[in-house]
């Protein structure tokens, strides 16, 4: 797709300034480095904060200052449905029915809610299949549901292996690996992108994979939410959890969502956890002693939740919901492939990029020689991006604010300072 002739800034500022989408970049406030702007590259872990943030979390100081108690039923976005401000640019997001998404919690709260309903173990299908490199925080999580089942962790939680000699897991391996664990298996329960490797998974066959062997499926959206297109109702999976402090930038330690399907609406053998603010929104108030579940995954919701942080999150979803996710991703695709491109052109032999062309918008750059001193003098130059051990560089350009500028500038930097 590029060329030789793409290998030059004016060439990346003409494909910026032929593309309609780069009109989104001036919604963000960029951090500054000693230059002025830097570059940033780590909308996978903490997206920029767009600029109508403020304005959206002063709007609710205001009603509460103006209001007190009464913002719940005043203002110009009462609290007591503002969670139901998400629900719509949710669905749209990931595929899903309104009825099937909800912002509440974060993440691995809402991983752990999840868990307590569709990780449902018996003496012979217990098995739980992840990704290999699964998300630390996601393994303990695992690990302490399982234990607390009664299981061994060791005896029951199943990495997906790569062949030998290939640093992610081809398509067919996941679903032969699926199909070797049968009967035993319980849950299949991997992330959409893998957050190392940047890895994406067919949500659809793997999901398919699971149900044919009796078990369910599950999906984290972490590094997925806000980067790819879904259709997790059309695609039959369980549940699913994501942050919105990373793609969705809703700021740090934002809320975060959760998708049921549907089907498990209503079925009384599914344990939950429940708190007053999934209880029938007509009796709520009446305080009456008994849980009566609201008949959509808001039945999984506990506490009312914080409202700045939903202002926050509104202010985000504004902006997807004018961009929208398949003219993101569609960006997106162009601007990680411009990236790659522009890497191997002139970082040949130095470096290894480990993402396959299934993919989201970050990759995962494994340096050749250790990277530290690298990072250092990138860090130096203004260039914001993420290392993990021992040699891995974590680099997206994310649709909603990185340019063509931005990737063509940040490999100059890498070829100088290599
Ligand atoms: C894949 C994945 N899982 C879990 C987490 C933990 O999220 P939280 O601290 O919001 O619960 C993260 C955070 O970066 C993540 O990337």
């Amino acid at each position: 797709m590029y060329q030789s002739t793409h290998n030059h800034i004016d060439s990346a500022k003409d494909l910026d300034a032929s593309d309609p989408m780069s009109v989104f970049r001036s919604r963000f406030h960029f951090p500054k480095s000693p230059g002025g702007q830097g570059l940033y590259f780590c909308g996978h872990s903490l997206g920029l904060q767009p600029k109508d943030t403020r304005k959206a979390i002063e709007t609710e100081l205001d009603s509460w200052a103006e209001y007190g108690v009464e913002g719940h039923f005043e203002g110009p976005h009462p609290w007591l449905p503002y969670h139901e401000n998400i629900t719509k640019s949710f669905a749209n997001l990931v595929g899903a029915k309104n009825s099937e998404v909800v912002a509440m919690n974060t993440l691995t709260v809402n991983l752990h809610l999840m868990l307590v309903s569709f990780y449902r173990p018996t003496r012979t299908r217990f098995k739980i299949l992840i990704e290999n490199n699964t998300f630390p925080s996601d393994k303990y999580a695992l690990d302490s549901q399982v234990r607390f089942h009664g299981f061994d962790p060791a005896l029951t939680i199943v990495e997906l292996q790569p062949a030998p000699g290939k640093k992610t897991v081809e398509p067919e391996d996941v679903i032969a690996q699926i199909n070797a664990l049968g009967d035993s298996l319980a849950l299949v329960m991997l992330g959409n992108c893998n957050y190392l490797s940047g890895q994406c998974f067919n949500f659809k066959e793997i999901t398919a994979a699971a149900h044919k062997n009796g078990a369910l499926c599950g999906f984290n959206l972490a590094h997925g939410a806000g980067n790819l297109t879904m259709n997790l109702h059309d695609d039959d999976v369980d549940f699913a959890v994501w942050c919105t402090y990373k793609y969705l930038n809703s700021g740090p330690g934002g809320l975060a969502g959760a998708f049921v399907h549907e089907k498990h609406f209503g079925d009384k053998k599914i344990p939950r956890f429940e708190g007053w603010w999934g209880h029938d929104k007509n009796s709520r108030f009446k305080m009456g002693p008994t849980f009566e579940p609201i008949p959509t995954v808001e039945a999984w919701q506990l506490s009312n939740p914080p409202i700045f942080q939903l202002a926050s999150l509104r202010a985000s979803m504004n902006i997807f919901d004018e961009a929208g996710i398949g003219n993101l991703r569609a960006r997106g695709d162009k601007l990680t492939s411009y990236l790659e491109y522009l890497l191997k052109e002139n970082c040949e032999g130095k470096l290894d990029i480990i993402t396959p062309k299934a993919r989201g918008s970050m990759l995962s750059i494994q340096m050749k020689k250790d990277p530290k001193p690298l990072v250092k003098i990138l860090r130096e130059k203004g260039v914001i991006l993420d290392f993990r051990e021992p040699d891995i560089l974590r680099v997206t350009p994310v649709p909603l604010y990185n340019s063509y500028e931005d990737c063509y500038r940040f490999v100059q930097i890498m070829k100088e300072s290599i």
